[in-house]
């Protein structure tokens, strides 16, 4: 399948892996290249710029094909040091950065100047706009549905991908809610040349994370998740676990007056103890509505076939079976 992402980023499938905390380590993101699609490996999970390098040589040696670095500007305890972060992406040889939260607009600069492609993950059209205009290459359009951070204006993709399509004149992908064949080929239908995949990702063999994680997802269902830190504008999907429970409580209990400082127990250094120590109730961490989707923990080759399999199946079978009068299949998936 070529799409103009395939074509950008110089993959075989329109499917990319986003960056995940804790999560996107050079095994996922080389797993995810190797199949064919782009892998991403997360930036600031690198406590420093000189471990970044090493994690970026570390996933050269485990795969030749394209991958890539998420950058993402968000409020944190403490302020990352992004020009040496992208001094390592650019020594490191990586052409592709996925920037996320704020506008990357200071540090276009030095990313176009190390040939470097960005596409930025928005939630909003106005956003994608603004992306477009400051010279990002691609947009990763975030529905209200994906893991991780919504944004603020609760859009979800059916709405969102149409719009954007109206709109932007570059390229963009289909993120959150995505986990099969169904979410590619609809994706496409509404404007989009690929989808970005966060939660399903961490249900795979390869991804670097405590078994337990994976086991959650499969059991989760859409009903599961939580948003969190409405009230400081920094809005997060969370899984439902007994440390949520009690962030929610606090967030009542604060309404409006809430502090970043009321919730640390529950927010701060979670990800470490939930992905690798496998302490499910540790603290607050991303996940999709998708993991009611999730069934099976395969290889990130075996879902990556399964999805392109699928989807061609959907298009040739059921959607132009329409076409032909004929009796259309349903969009059975494995
Ligand atoms: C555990 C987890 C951690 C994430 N961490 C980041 C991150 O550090 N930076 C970022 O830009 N996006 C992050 N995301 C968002 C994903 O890159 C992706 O946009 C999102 O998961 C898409 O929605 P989906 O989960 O429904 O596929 C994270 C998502 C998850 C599930």
């Amino acid at each position: 399948m070529k799409t103009a992402i395939t074509e950008m980023f110089g993959i075989e499938h329109p499917i990319i892996q986003g960056g995940m905390h804790y999560v996107g380590f050079a095994e996922l993101a080389s797993a995810v290249s190797n199949a064919g699609g782009l892998g991403i490996i997360t930036g600031l999970t690198q406590r420093t710029p000189e471990l970044l390098a090493k994690e970026i040589a570390r996933c050269h040696d485990m795969t030749d094909k394209p991958f890539g670095v998420n950058l993402t500007f968000l409020p944190a305890f403490t302020t990352p040091p992004y020009p040496e972060y992208i001094a390592a992406i650019r020594e490191g040889g990586i052409k592709i950065v996925e920037t996320a939260g704020r506008s990357p607009e200071q540090y276009m600069p030095a990313l176009k100047a190390g040939g470097i492609k960005v596409i930025h993950k928005c939630t909003s059209v106005r956003h994608s706009l603004k992306a477009e205009a400051i010279g990002c290459d691609a947009v990763s359009v975030d529905g209200f549905e994906c893991g991780g951070h919504p944004g603020e204006d609760d859009m979800p993709n059916m709405i969102l991908l149409p719009r954007a399509a109206e709109e932007l004149k570059i390229p963009f992908v289909a993120s959150g809610g995505m986990a099969d064949a169904r979410s590619l080929v609809a994706a496409l239908a509404m404007g989009a040349a690929g989808m970005n995949m966060g939660t399903r990702f961490m249900a795979t063999k390869e991804a670097p994370i405590h078994d337990n994680v994976k086991q959650a997802l499969v059991a989760a269902s859409e009903l599961d998740t939580r948003l969190v830190m409405r009230a400081l504008r920094n809005t997060e999907r969370v899984l439902k676990n007994k440390a949520v429970d009690r962030l929610l409580e606090i967030e009542r209990e604060k309404g409006a007056s809430l502090k970043i400082a009321d919730i640390h127990d529950q927010v701060a250094g979670a990800y470490p103890k939930v992905m690798i120590d496998g302490d499910m109730d540790a603290g607050a961490w991303s996940c999709g509505m998708v993991a009611g989707l999730i069934k099976d923990v395969p290889t990130v080759k075996e879902l990556i076939d399964r999805i392109m399999t699928d989807a061609e199946r959907i298009i040739r079978d059921r959607l132009v079976g329409f076409l032909d009068g004929g009796q259309a299949k349903p969009a059975k998936v494995a």
